[in-house]
Order: C-alpha cells, then structure tokens, then sequence
C-alpha cells in the first residue's frame, strides 16, 4: 500500500476502522469477561473507559497517522522531529507493531476455533444436542490440538493473502455488506433469547451495578478491554488513519466507530446471558461462552443449522478484518525499508503463526499474551500516544491537523486528552500494582 493512495473518502475509512474494531473481542471476549469479572459494574467501567478514554485516543491515534501520511514508526518519529522534539517517539509505534504480532497469536487461535465451529454447524453436530453434549463438544475441541492447528493456520493463511494483496483492495467493500448482515444475525440470536433465555436475569446480570463486584483486576481488565476492542494503543487505527482523506471531520467518524462497536459488544452480551441463565450454565465459565450458549439456541430454533453456519462464518469474518489491522502496521513500517509486501506479510504472519502453536499447546501462554497485550501493552502504547499528541506536539498543530475547530469541541478534547485520559490510565495501573 503506498501512501499517496487515500482512502476513497470517510466512509470507506469508517468501514475499515470499523472492520479493525469490530471482531472477537466484541462477540467472543466481551461477554466472556462480562461474566468473569461479576457483569454491570464492570460493564459500567468499561463504558466509562470507551467515553473517557479510548474515544479521545481514537481521535490522537488517526490525527497522527493522517498528519504523519505514513506507518506508525515512521509518523510519529517525523511529527516528533517536526515539532522540534526526540525521534524517538516513533518507538512507540514499534511496540505497538510487536503487541499486534503478539494478539494475532492468541486472536487466529480463537478465530480457528470459530472456523471450527463453521464446520461443526455445517455438519450439524450439535443440532438437537443436549447442553451437556453442546459444553463437552468445546471441551473435545481444547483437548485436540491437531484440530485447532488446521483452522488456526488456515485463519493466518488467509490473513496473510489478503495483507499481501494490500488492505486498500476490497476489504472495505465486503465489510460493507457483511458487517450489517452479521449485526442483523446477532439481533436474531437477542430475540431468541429474548423469547426462550431468561431475558430478567440477563439484563440485570449486565446491567447491576454491585460495586462489592469490583476489584482492581476486574478495573484494568475493563479498561484494557476499551483499548482492545476499539483496536487502540498498537497503531492499527493510526495505519489506517493514514489513509484518511484530509480535512474530514475525525471526531464525527470515530463516534461513529465507538458506537457501533459499543452497541454490538452489548447486544452480544444481552443474546448470551439470558440463555446462560435459562440453561444452568455459569457466567463465569471462560473464553468458551460464546461457543456454548450460542450452539444452544442453535440447537433448538427453526433453520438452527443454517443459523449457525451464517452467523459463525459471519464472526469468522469479522475476525479477519481485525487481524488484517493486527498484521497491517508492521508490514507498512517493513514497505518503508523496501521489503515487498508478500515477504513481510508472510514473515510477520509466520512468527504470529508459530506464537499461535505455543498458545494451542500450552493454555498460559495463551492467557499470558491475551493478558499483557489487553491490559499493559495497549493502555501503555494509549498513554504514550495521549502524551505525545497532548504534550509534545503544539497546540496550534494539534488543532490544525484534527479540524475540529478551536471552539469548545476541541477544547474539551484537548483537556481530555492532556489530563483526563493519562490521569486516568496512570492511576488504574498504579491501583492494579496495589500502589494505591
Ligand atoms: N478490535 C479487535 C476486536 O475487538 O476483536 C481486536 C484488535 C484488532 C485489537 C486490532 C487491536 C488491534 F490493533
């Protein structure tokens, strides 16, 4: 992808951002983590972290790729220079390019098991099963890592041929058609639940705020999740910013982004817990929720199989339009120094693939990447990149480059950005290492 090719205009970047933020985390790891970390309190800190956080990083995140024009190494080293300050901020870029590598390990490792599940309601394999049998076929799948390695690796695969085509060709257009196709399953699989699922005791399980629920984890958890689910703090959405046509409202388009990307991690969130209550199943049961609850209504609604299939090829999908954006930044920042694209995709895809096999063999690494790329590595990389766009740069360029005016708009963004934003995310490390 070379840089004098923009994005055909804001809505084009809409989908694409979009397509980066919206994926596992929002189907699969949201709801999961819901049900670990207690629900509504930590759903309320989540939202909070969206709005206070990750929203204006967002708009930080897209300025400095569309004022740098180039990947997130290089624009932020030569706005740092420009600005008459250290080169050295382009680091920041180069540890979100290792923290995209390392999510991709653990990310097609889940996007495998979502092709898995393809299969499986393809076959009909859990069509008319008892829950009991829906939870064992989860666990067969964990106990068996030749299976998991097929789909794990047919996933980077196919990661790997579109990046090396360059992301500007066609993934905008099928996520044009495929996003709102996914969004009308999952409001399908709500009413299910809405009919069948013990709809009461979803909504207040989600929606409750027991404060007594709320430990420290649980905080940074829901504030590593905000950075993860809007694909922030590793420079996916600083890449793709680089593609953003110029003088474009930023602010309007990443409010869009967060909302489509909130609604649908709620609307997941509310189609799964009314069937775990109805079921006897426990929220807390882990990274196999979605593949269980959702099988179960599978099972039982007419065209269940059809359904099934749909939907997770549907999340399968949405999975590579988000590590497509994982892979992206790296191979743009390796273009720079002349490597062609298929050889850096198909290297950087190479070592996310091996990672991948760690985390099929061996269940702590899988949770250690998933921990330290969500909760330290991301909000890290959102700190500095507040810090650099608040504090090292100068206003009036800051101002100029974002186009939202000088009025209050800007004002409030920029308050936010200096103080509120990296207040807040130094104070919830400081709370999770017991410091405060
Ligand atoms: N936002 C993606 C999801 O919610 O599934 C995951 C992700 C993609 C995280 C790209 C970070 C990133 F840079």
């Amino acid at each position: 992808m070379s840089t004098n090719v923009t994005w055909k205009g804001r809505w084009t970047f809409i989908l694409a951002a979009t397509g980066s933020a919206v994926g596992l985390g929002n189907i699969w790891k949201f709801p999961y983590i819901t049900g670990e970390y207690g629900g509504g309190a930590f759903v309320l800190v989540y939202l909070a972290c969206i709005l206070l956080i990750g929203i204006p990083v967002m708009i930080a995140e897209i300025m400095v790729g569309r004022a740098g024009r180039s990947d997130p190494v290089h624009s932020m080293s030569k706005m740092g220079k420009a600005a008459g300050r250290s080169a050295n901020w382009g680091a920041v870029g180069a540890i979100g390019i290792l923290a995209g590598l390392m999510i991709m390990m653990f990310y097609s490792v889940v996007a495998g098991w979502a092709l898995d599940y393809v299969a499986q309601s393809i076959s009909g394999n859990y069509h008319q099963a008892t829950t009991a049998t829906i939870e064992q076929n989860f666990s067969l799948l964990l106990s068996d890592p030749s299976e998991q390695l097929i789909w794990h690796s047919m996933f980077c695969l196919i990661t790997a041929s579109i990046v090396a085509g360059g992301v500007t060709n066609g993934i905008g257009k099928s996520v044009d058609i495929l996003m709102p196709i996914l969004f009308g399953c999952l409001l399908l699989l709500l009413g299910y639940s809405w009919l069948n699922g013990d709809f009461s005791a979803g909504l207040h399980f989600m929606f409750d705020t027991d404060f007594s629920k709320l430990n420290s984890e649980a905080i940074i958890v829901a504030m590593g999740h905000a950075f993860f689910t809007l694909s922030l703090g590793m420079g996916a959405i600083m890449a793709y910013g680089a593609y953003f046509p110029g003088k474009t409202s930023i602010g309007k388009t990443v409010l869009t982004i967060a909302i489509l990307d909130t609604v649908i991690a709620l609307v997941a969130g509310m189609a799964m817990f009314p069937l775990v209550f109805a079921n006897g199943l426990t929220p807390s049961q882990g990274p196999g929720l979605m593949f269980v609850t959702l099988p179960i209504a599978f099972s039982t609604m007419n065209g269940g199989q059809f359904f099934g299939t749909i939907f997770f090829a549907l999340v399968s999908i949405a999975a590579l339009s988000s590590s497509i954006s994982l892979i992206e930044p790296g191979v743009a920042w390796l273009e720079k120094y002349g490597v062609k694209r298929p050889l850096s995709t198909f290297s950087l895809t190479g070592v996310a693939w091996l990672g991948g096999i760690a985390c099929i063999y061996y269940g702590e690494v899988f949770d250690a990447l998933d921990y330290i790329t969500a909760n330290i590595m991301l909000p890290l990389g959102g700190l500095l990149i507040a810090v650099f766009v608040g504090r090292i740069l100068s206003r009036s360029t800051v101002a100029q480059e974002v186009g939202m005016g000088t009025g209050a708009l800007f004002k409030s963004w920029w308050f936010v950005l200096r103080y509120l934003a990296p207040i807040g995310i130094i104070l919830i490390f400081l709370n999770s290492l017991k410091l405060i």
